[in-house]
């Protein structure tokens, strides 16, 4: 069993790395292995909306035009059997590398080319307000809306900040094991 990691956050010591590490580890510990992408360190271009209709090729053949890391990225998340999205909450809402990461995923997932072992794939949501506190919660919201638009099975959404974080460790690490379990009752499709 393969869990891949998709970290909108650049710190890879950070909270949203500590929460994240904790779910892997839960992960880990019940047999799965794991990999880690921190998406502000790779090339993510923005989509460029490439057509004056806003569509592009990603519509009729699901795959996207910019030559970038996202094609790999995309490869890892199909290969592997359940996805962890971890991002900080800025402003309340995703980080700006893992909007650009999923704004251009929804899109090529919009034909069942591009959905191909991503469709029902478990996928798990974290979402960490490290500064004040506030907006992990429509953080979440933001984040689930766009996993189901991918096709994802979001099988839970974690909200978490500063303030919680070290309480919360524990049961990110029960999260992790759970997870785990639900990826191997259900191989991806
Ligand atoms: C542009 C920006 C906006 C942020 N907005 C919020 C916010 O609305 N609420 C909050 O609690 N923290 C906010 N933060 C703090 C982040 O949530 C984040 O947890 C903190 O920067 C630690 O990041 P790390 O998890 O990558 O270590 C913001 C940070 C940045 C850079």
């Amino acid at each position: 069993m393969k869990i891949v990691m998709i970290s909108g956050s650049r710190n890879t010591q950070g909270q949203t790395a500590r929460a994240a590490s904790a779910i892997l580890d839960g992960a880990e510990n019940a047999g799965c292995v794991v990999e880690q992408i921190f998406l502000p360190a790779l090339d993510i271009e923005r989509c460029i909306q490439c057509e004056d209709s806003g569509w592009g090729i990603c519509r009729k053949e699901g795959i996207c035009i910019l030559e970038d890391d996202f094609a790999s990225i995309v490869d890892k998340v199909r290969q592997a059997d359940a996805v962890v999205f971890a991002t900080p909450s800025y402003y309340g809402d995703l980080s700006e590398s893992m909007r650009a990461f999923l704004d251009r995923l929804r899109r090529i997932c919009a034909t069942a080319e591009g959905r191909i072992n991503i469709q029902d794939k478990p996928a798990m949501g974290l979402c960490v307000a490290g500064g004040g506190g506030g907006g992990s919660l429509s953080c979440c919201v933001s984040l689930e809306k766009v996993l189901n638009g991918c096709g994802f099975d979001v099988l839970d959404m974690i909200p978490v900040k500063r303030q919680n974080l070290k309480a919360k460790l524990n049961n990110l690490r029960l999260n992790g094991a759970w997870l785990a379990t639900a990826a191997k009752l259900k191989p991806a499709s």
